[in-house]
């Protein structure tokens, strides 16, 4: 049998050209037609994984979720949000109230206002950290050690450009009990895979590199762990963070460019180095 695109292993720059597509069957469109409904019919009692509603399920999701959950190496498709801070706030519901989240003192400024309002009500407490001082922060994980404690990288940071030392700290974070969520807005899957060096879930605000054209407000979390997935997803469906078809619609277009400008902008970069 030929394997289909589905699962041959691809290089990531191909992955986002080829995934999301529909089957490639006989008169079947190559790209993904965009489905406006709110409701679907069901012929039966709704049972898990049925669509139902679009604040729970939508096809219109499906194609970018299943893009970007294979570019970050995901286990599953990624979760698309309406926004970078919807999935953010989707992310932090994972501490457990008393619990302790430590964050880069420079990450997104937004990120650190959702953290201060959230801890400011009693939720958690949070921790700022420099996180390019990798000593710092495994000091900071080890005083925090069995605290419910989430790790939240940022890596480069937005806007300082500070790179953390996303492998050992994640190893330590996990060693004190705690989970790990990683922002890979700036790095993009093309340059950096957080999964893979052992972090629970990443974070996207797809509003930037991968939808890639300043006309679109999205997020996405993606994470290989079941139980967490569900949880995330669940939070989304009830607290309503979600994408607009023509939205994600637009960022999976935007994806398909994704490794040729991220190649340009390197090439820019290292001009503007030189010179
Ligand atoms: C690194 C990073 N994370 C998260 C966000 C929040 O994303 P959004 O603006 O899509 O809500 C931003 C937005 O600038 C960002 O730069």
């Amino acid at each position: 049998m030929t394997p289909s695109a589905e699962d041959t292993p691809l290089a990531p720059d191909t992955l986002v050209v080829a995934a999301g597509r529909p089957p490639r069957e006989h008169d079947a469109p190559v790209n993904t037609p965009i489905v406006l409904s709110s409701t679907f019919f069901g012929t039966r009692a709704p049972e898990p994984g049925d669509r139902v509603y679009g604040r729970m399920s939508n096809p219109a999701w499906d194609p970018f979720e299943e893009a970007l959950g294979r570019l970050e190496g995901a286990d599953h498709p990624a979760l698309v949000f309406s926004s970078g801070l919807g999935a953010a706030a989707a992310a932090l519901s994972l501490v457990p109230t008393g619990g302790v989240v430590i964050m880069p003192k420079h990450a997104y400024a937004g990120s650190l206002s959702l953290a201060a309002a959230e801890a400011h009500l009693g939720r958690f407490t949070l921790r700022t950290v420099n996180v390019a001082d990798t000593e710092a922060v495994l000091a900071e994980i080890e005083e925090q050690r069995e605290k419910k404690l989430m790790l939240w990288l940022e890596s480069p940071t937005n806007p300082m450009l500070e790179v953390a030392e996303t492998a050992v700290l994640t190893e330590a974070a996990h060693a004190a009990g705690g989970l790990v969520v990683a922002d890979n807005t700036f790095n993009t899957p093309i340059l950096s895979r957080p999964l893979e060096d052992g972090v629970d879930v990443v974070l996207h605000s797809v509003t930037k590199w991968l939808a890639g054209h300043s006309d679109v407000v999205l997020g996405a979390l993606a994470t290989s762990d079941s139980e967490l997935r569900e949880r995330l997803q669940a939070h989304r469906t009830l607290h309503g963070a979600i994408a607009g078809p023509f939205e994600v619609w637009l960022a999976l277009r935007g994806l398909r460019t994704l490794a040729l400008r991220m190649e340009r902008s390197q090439a820019n970069a290292a001009v503007l180095a030189e010179r």
